[in-house]
């Protein structure tokens, strides 16, 4: 029986604003999961933070000279307030840049090693005369050799999605001033990803059959067609964590290598902030858990790949050096449903060109749910999707106020006006009445099989349908009419309604979190559906850094059709969603670009 669910989100890198493109990729995704298992009574561990660390940051610190640490604390700080706006419930988001992510960092390289996984080598790597410095990742832009994309960075080709070998790049130019750079010799620590090939393989032909196609085929796929290589896992870069051998400074780990560690890392901090420092090992060891990685496609391979290696290099070696009473090995990802892109208006979504949708900016001028519910409908769960303001103005007045939102405040309106706030006594049933919340009732089920395969947009639009058919019913049995002639009658179809509705809010809180949590408090609940989100400041040896945290405050379980009773106290409703105006798409149009 899986009880335990780790929900690891991409840690978004603390050099730009995130966008809507970011938050449908991976991070949104990630939250429904999370509600949803928690809804259901498992207990969910959801990390992330932020990727503080490597070129991107250090490359935006040297444009706007100032420093990769003022870059980073900026950016993190805009994400908690989008992230507390949306209200993504991460248990926690923390940081890189921490010193308990540095030391857990530093003993899964402590651990590969030990296991024979690393060995180092002397190999050729971009360097500036000029400035007398090396050029890694991203300092260096030029020809992929797979693709020929003129624009790849020297260790990833963002057209074909490969991880590159710098030293191949074709006409590269320096980041900095746009110069030539050379190549020198330089020591660096390798992942001994061939050695590693064979439990890589057998781990990803143990997920055939239920992953995404597209990423199996670019973790399985790429392997069995090109085989894998050693990989450097060291930079010549003063901003991340120092190699923690005698010797190698001025070196730090590779950012890719030790962001993936953050999800191991703030399992730990979390645990350590609970006061229950074990607590992780109940989301890392044992079939009991399983774990689930929400990102981008572009992220496919090291997530898919290269930390599976790196777990499974681990052994037991990870937990000896935590000093684990019983070491045991790391879990590995059970799935990692990486979604495709979303583009805006027809065209790729681009931050340098404010070709973009940014999520604290919209967060300003419309709620959280209808964002959220626009997001989940081009959800890019199987292709590339579109953002269309049109489209969310259509979404927004025909789907969640016409179909949902006037369904809930109609029903419970007409029951306070006319019971004086109280569920109806129903009678006895009709087979119509039953029918509906049979229908409902099987939503729970059909809906958790949709969310467990984490095919979102399917589990939403089986809620919505679901919203559709009580409108129906209502439009059949119209208690609006019946109260005039027949009140047992309207009394009996409105307290179906009611249930159905209770319901359907259950159903629909994963995703509309806000509005359901409103609507739970006109259905007289004391307790709420959700725990509470907070922005902690955690002291340590690099400083201090803030955090977002999840209370759960008791809120766990509830899947299953609303047991709502007649008597029960309802509160006067407001309306959930507000009607936009079709004015907002020129609007919005207007701010591109
Ligand atoms: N920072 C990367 C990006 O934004 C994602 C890193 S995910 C991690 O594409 F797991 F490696 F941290
Ligand atoms: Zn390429």
């Amino acid at each position: 029986m899986v009880e335990n669910v780790l929900v690891s989100v991409a840690w978004p890198y603390a050099n730009a604003e995130i966008h809507v493109g970011n938050l449908t990729g991976a991070y949104l995704p990630a939250d429904i999961f999370s509600r949803f298992q928690r809804l259901r009574g498992r207990k969910v561990l959801m990390v992330s933070g932020s990727d503080a660390h490597g070129t991107p940051i250090t490359v935006r610190a040297d444009a706007e000279n100032t420093t990769a640490l003022e870059v980073y604390q900026k950016f993190h700080n805009g994400f908690l307030e989008l992230f507390m706006g949306l209200g993504l419930t991460y248990d926690l988001f923390s940081s890189t840049h921490t010193i308990n992510h540095f030391d857990v960092s530093q003993k899964i390289f402590l651990a590969l090693k030990k296991n024979g996984y690393l060995y180092s080598d002397r190999e050729l790597q971009w360097y500036a005369p000029s400035q007398k410095r090396f050029l890694p990742d991203r300092y260096v832009e030029g020809t992929c050799y797979i693709c020929g994309y003129e624009n790849a960075r020297s260790d990833q080709c963002d057209k074909c999605g490969n991880l590159l070998d710098p030293a191949q790049l074709l006409n590269p130019r320096s980041k900095v001033d746009g110069s030539a750079p050379e190549l020198r010799e330089t020591e660096h620590t390798y992942l001994d990803l061939g050695k590693l090939q064979p439990a890589v393989v057998e781990f990803l032909k143990q997920r055939e059959g239920y992953w995404r196609p597209n990423v199996l085929r670019q973790s399985l796929g790429q392997i069995l067609a090109n085989n894998l290589h050693g990989r450097a896992i060291t930079r010549d870069l003063d901003w991340g964590i120092p190699v923690p051998l005698e010797g190698w400074d001025g070196k730090c780990l590779y950012v890719w290598f030790e962001a993936v560690i953050g999800y191991l890392s703030a399992s730990i901090e979390w645990s350590k902030l609970n006061g229950n420092p074990d607590a992780w090992l109940e989301w890392w060891h044992g079939p009991q858990s399983q774990s689930y990685y929400f990102i981008g496609k572009d992220n496919i391979p090291f997530h898919a790949v290269i930390w599976p290696a790196q777990l499974t290099g681990c052994g037991k070696a990870f937990d000896e050096l935590m000093g684990v009473t019983n070491p045991a090995p790391l879990n590995l990802p059970y799935d990692v449903p990486a979604n495709e892109f979303m583009n805006l208006e027809n065209q790729k979504i681009s931050g340098s060109r404010n070709w973009a949708v940014w999520g604290r900016d919209v967060l300003t001028r419309y709620d959280p749910d209808p964002l959220r519910y626009y997001l989940t409908v081009n959800m890019p769960e199987t292709k590339d999707t579109d953002w269309d303001w049109e489209d969310f103005f259509h979404r927004n007045n025909d789907e969640l106020v016409a179909t949902w939102g006037n369904l809930a405040n109609r029903v419970l309106s007409f029951t306070c006006r006319h019971w004086e706030n109280q569920v109806p006594d129903p009678g006895e049933l009709t087979g119509q009445d039953k029918d509906l919340l049979a229908e409902v009732e099987k939503g729970f089920e059909t809906i958790a099989v949709e969310m467990e395969g984490v095919h979102l947009r399917n589990a939403l639009a089986e809620g919505m349908r679901l919203a559709t058919e009580v409108n129906k019913y209502l439009d059949q049995t119209a208690p609006w009419m019946a109260i005039k002639t027949d009140k047992a009658a309207a009394a009996r179809s409105v307290f179906t309604a009611l249930k159905a509705i209770d319901s359907i809010k259950v159903l629909l809180a994963p995703f509309l979190p806000f509005t359901s949590e409103r609507l739970h408090g006109f259905f007289g609940y004391s307790q709420p559906l959700f725990g509470k989100q907070f922005i902690d400041t955690i002291e340590d040896e690099l400083g201090a850094h803030t955090a977002l945290r999840y209370d759960p405050d008791g809120a766990s379980g509830r899947w299953e059709i609303s047991t709502l009773e007649p008597g029960r106290k309802l509160v006067n409703p407001q309306p959930l969603f507000k009607k936009l105006d079709a004015s907002i798409i020129e609007e919005e149009r207007k701010r591109l670009g």
